[in-house]
Parts: structure tokens; C-alpha cells; sequence
């Protein structure tokens, strides 16, 4: 984990000792186009025994985290990813702050070596589910937390797969940031969170040893995730449960009068492209370089192909920069696709299904046949990848960007 403030400069290098290439992807930060870590499209890949500097100021408070944009799905299925903490939002400090980081393994039970992180029926479906889970690299951990006082546990899916829908048994919760936005605070039965997304919770810690647990509604009966444990000495008068709003990300408000609204369908229809080549040539990309690589997604019926990163498809869109957007996104397919646009923070407005507040995010999850829409002001200007963040679909074609010039 790395903790700053906001306004400071994060420098840090990147040390490839994989045997393949990789980068660094700061999730949620809308920082510089160059530093967003997209092997060809911001960066050239760092291979192995290379190495990148990474150099921008922190804009935004919040929780978030980084992960490497290539080879996703191996890359962070072992494990490489980690959290980013941006502090300074919070007006009344709290008694703690609890990280409970969410991750599955994909692991073979006898063997305890790694399965296949990607595998065909998982990727065309909901994605391949890990078999150990794990709440920050154990089981379900205990943390002992100030009796009676009010905690902040940041909630992180950092699955490749698996969407949970959190929730707090035991003690009062109330949502007070999503996405490390906050949110004026409101209580928390259960939120869906597909991978990337995070949430965090004001939590009124249970008396001493007296026990909370997070947990996850999403199966029938529901999962621990964490416990938390009230330790010490009760506050003489706790009073009552009523956490106070963290401060306002300051983010530009989309004018949504003046918004040009564009539509992106998610499907399952992945249809063939051709890209121009510098020459003039044209590539057929599905049929040049996929003939062995199985696309099932795609977004405005283009699929982006495997070695798209090398050879980018056309942009999904060419926005104005300054100009207000809303995005209506559209998921036509029976799976949920956490969507993620990079370089920007949303507002998401409604949804047809769904009832959640507006909040800002830097990812929604769609749920089956839902319709959502979103706006910002694109105002970074760069090649910004936007894409499900269930890696296998990602990486099996629902991936495209848009630019901002
Ligand atoms: Cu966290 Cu392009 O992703
Ligand atoms: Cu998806």
C-alpha cells in the first residue's frame, strides 16, 4: 500500500523482473495520458530487465489502486496489484481505517499450483471464478478495531472475476465514498461491487469483544469477509451513529443540457475489423493476427483483438476536449461487465434496472440487459481505454478507448 496526500507527487520506477513485459495502470487517477500505463498506447511496454518512471501529482483523495495492463489476467491473477490510498478527505479523522482487500486464487486444492488463469467457457460466460478467496491474504481475517467508535474500512475488489455484494452484519454502516468519491453518507444494506470497484464504509465498531462481520450477500447465504472486533474501552457518550461526509472530490460538472450523448452497446457479437496501415494496406485484425485468440465481447460491435495493443483498432469515440459527454451504456448479454474508462471520473446518473444515488466512479457495473447512464467533462486530453474490468472479457474483446483532443 502506498499512502499520500493529495497534491503530492507520486515518483516511482517501475523494475521489470517478469519474464514478460508489463506496466503499471494507476485505477481511478486522472492523471497525464503518458503516465497511465497502457503498453502502446501511452507507453512502449517495459520488457523484461527495463524499466519506467512513473512521475505526476496526486489529484484526487480516495481510495484506489494499480495494477499492470498487460497480460492482465496472469499478471494480476498472481497477484500483482497494489492499493493507493490518497488521504486528506476525511473532516472528522476516524477511530481506524481497516483496508479489506478482496482477491481470489486460482489455485489446484491438492497441489497448491496455480490452474489456468483464463479459460474459454469462463471468459465467454461470467469469467473463471478463483477457489480460495481471500479478505487481504488470508481467510477471513479478524481486526480489532476502538470499541464504540466510528471505523473506515476501504473495500477494495481486486478480483479478476468474482462481483460481490458487500455488506456489514452486526453493526451500523453507512457508504461514505465509491470509487474513493465521497458520497453524502448513506446506510449500507448491500452494494454491488464487480471487480476494480471500491467502497468505503463508516462503521460503528461493536463493543468490546463483541463482533461485526463484512460479508457478501451475493450467494445465498452469506460469505464472511472480515471481522471486526471491538477492543478497549467504550467512549463515555459514543452518541449516535452519524458519520460525517468526507469532503467533495473537486471534479468538473458535466453540463448535462449541452452533453452530446453517445451510445455503446456490450454484447457478446464480436465482428471482424480491418484496420490502414501506415502504407495504406488494410489488416483484416480478427483474421491476421487472432486466428488462434477467441474474442467473444465486444463494444459497439468492434472486439478488440489480442494484439490490438500493438496495432490499435480505431478509437470507440473522438470526444472534444472540455466538451460535457454522457455515455448510455447498454449491456445486451445475460453477464455483469464492470465498466471502467480511464483518465476520468463519472457521474453515474440512472439506470433502468438499478436503484443507486448519483455518485461519481471511474466504474460501473451493468448488470444483466441494464442500461446506464453516465457524463463527465472530458477534459484529459489523451487515448483513454475504456473497458470491462472482468479480465477475461477484457481480454477477450471488450476493450476499446476513446479520445480526447
Ligand atoms: Cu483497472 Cu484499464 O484498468
Ligand atoms: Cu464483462
Amino acid at each position: 500500500m502506498i499512502r499520500a496526500r493529495r497534491g503530492d507527487t507520486l515518483e516511482t520506477r517501475l523494475e521489470n523482473r517478469l519474464p514478460e513485459h508489463t506496466s503499471v495502470h494507476w485505477h481511478g487517477l486522472r492523471i497525464p495520458n503518458a503516465m497511465d500505463g497502457v503498453p502502446y498506447i501511452t507507453q512502449p511496454p517495459v520488457g523484461t530487465g527495463e524499466h519506467f518512471d512513473y512521475r505526476f501529482v496526486l489529484p484526487d483523495t480516495g481510495t484506489f489502486f494499480f495494477h499492470p495492463h498487460c497480460d492482465t489476467v496472469q499478471q494480476v491473477g498472481r497477484g500483482l496489484a497494489g492499493v493507493l490510498v490518497v488521504e486528506g478527505d476525511a473532516p472528522v479523522p476516524y477511530a481506524a481505517d481497516v483496508l479489506c482487500l478482496l482477491k481470489d486464487w486460482r489455485l489446484d486444492e491438492s497441489t497448491g499450483r496455480f490452474l489456468d488463469f483464463l479459460t474459454d467457457s469462463g471468459a465467454a460466460k461470467a469469467g473463471t471464478f478463483g477457489t480460495v478467496r481471500s479478505t487481504n491474504f488470508e481467510a477471513t481475517p479478524t481486526v480489532r478495531v476502538p470499541a464504540g467508535r466510528d471505523v473506515r474500512v476501504r473495500i477494495l475488489n481486486l478480483d479478476v472475476t468474482r462481483v460481490s455484494q458487500v455488506g456489514v452484519m452486526g453493526a451500523e454502516a453507512a457508504v461514505i465514498a465509491v470509487d474513493g468519491n465521497a458520497v453524502s453518507p448513506f446506510p449500507l444494506t448491500a452494494w454491488r461491487m464487480g471487480p476494480a470497484m471500491r467502497l468505503d464504509v463508516a462503521v460503528r465498531a461493536p463493543a468490546p469483544g463483541s463482533t461485526a462481520t463484512v460479508v457478501d450477500y451475493f450467494a445465498k447465504d452469506p460469505v464472511p469477509l472480515m471481522t471486526l472486533v471491538g477492543d478497549g474501552e467504550m467512549p463515555a457518550s459514543p452518541g449516535d451513529f452519524d458519520p460525517a461526509p468526507l469532503y467533495a472530490p473537486t471534479l468538473p460538472e458535466p453540463d448535462l443540457r449541452d452533453a452530446e450523448a453517445l451510445p455503446f452497446t456490450f454484447s457478446s457479437t464480436a465482428v471482424n475489423q480491418t484496420v490502414k496501415t501506415p502504407d495504406g494496406g488494410v489488416i483484416d485484425l480478427s483474421r491476421e493476427l487472432c486466428l488462434n485468440t477467441a474474442t467473444y465481447w465486444a463494444i459497439n460491435r468492434q472486439t478488440w483483438p489480442e494484439r490490438g495493443h500493438e496495432l490499435p483498432p480505431p478509437p470507440l469515440a473522438e470526444l472534444t476536449q472540455g466538451r460535457s459527454y454522457v455515455f448510455e451504456l447498454r449491456n445486451v448479454t445475460p453477464h455483469m461487465h464492470p465498466i471502467h474508462l480511464h483518465g476520468h471520473t463519472f457521474k453515474v446518473l440512472e439506470s433502468n434496472k438499478v436503484d443507486r444515488p448519483v455518485h461519481w466512479a471511474d466504474t460501473v457495473l451493468l448488470t444483466p440487459k441494464e442500461r446506464v447512464r453516465i457524463a463527465f467533462v472530458a477534459d484529459n486530453p489523451g487515448r483513454w481505454m475504456f473497458h470491462c474490468h472482468i479480465i477475461e472479457h477484457q481480454d477477450t474483446g471488450m476493450m476499446g478507448y476513446v479520445t480526447v483532443a
